[in-house]
């Protein structure tokens, strides 16, 4: 019996979340697909999405001293860049790991359901993306230690926002750029886009969205 209401309310909260006024209210309007031939520099946000089923070809599996999550794949590029910060954030004192990285359109369909039923479709919208929207499907991000606000204010997210630039990783969804990035602040949400770029990106104080929007394709191609 419990099991058919939690259908019931999944269908109800799914049939209305693709009409036109609910999808306004969560920010996915003119949704076009994201642009996989950008590589590293891809963006991938509520209006730009993944082509169904998208899997990076290269994923391999985060370093064991570092991961404590079951979804433990980056691509190889961002793995090893990884390490190296973590290596670096060590020699500081500083214990970093992964909860997150890669997650299917399947498993970020099942977490950002689940984000509804607990918030509501509007407030979840906030936190979670739908499938397809995820950048985490691109093998390119990492949930990193906690993904408690209370993340912020800890060592281990000050260093990661002086020092994570420096192994190409950017935090994604920063303080006070909701209006841009669609996203509350997650302060444990870094994206890498491989060394330039994060430092571009990091020295000017843009997110990933002002930065494809600042610089011009030729530049960024030369990024990749
Ligand atoms: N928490 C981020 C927005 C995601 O679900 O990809
Ligand atoms: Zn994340």
């Amino acid at each position: 019996m419990k099991t058919l209401f939690l259908c019931f309310l999944i269908q109800v909260f799914f049939s209305s979340a693709d009409t036109l006024p609910q999808n306004r209210r969560d920010g996915y309007v003119h949704i076009a697909e994201a642009d996989t031939s950008a590589g590293i520099l891809i963006l991938v946000n509520k209006n730009l999405k993944l082509p169904e089923g998208y899997r990076p070809h290269d994923l391999v599996p985060v370093e064991d001293k570092y991961n404590k999550g079951v979804m433990n794949l980056l691509r190889s590029l961002a793995a090893a860049a990884f390490s190296d910060m973590c290596r670096r954030a060590e020699a500081d004192s500083i214990v970093l790991w992964n909860r997150s990285a890669y997650r299917s359109d399947t498993i970020q369909a099942q977490l950002f359901e689940n984000a509804v039923i607990r918030r509501g479709l509007k407030n979840a919208s906030r936190y979670s993306a739908r499938p397809g929207h995820s950048e985490h499907q691109t093998g390119l991000t990492v949930d990193i230690n906690s993904v408690h606000p209370s993340f912020g204010n800890s060592p281990e997210a000050a260093w990661l926002r002086k020092h994570a630039h420096l192994y190409g990783f950017i935090e994604r969804y920063p303080k006070g750029k909701e209006k841009i990035t669609g996203y509350h602040y997650e302060p444990w949400h870094y994206r890498f886009v491989g060394i330039r770029a994060a430092k571009y990106i990091y020295e000017n104080n843009l997110t990933l969205e002002e930065y494809h929007g600042s610089i011009g394709k030729e530049i960024r191609d030369t990024a990749r």
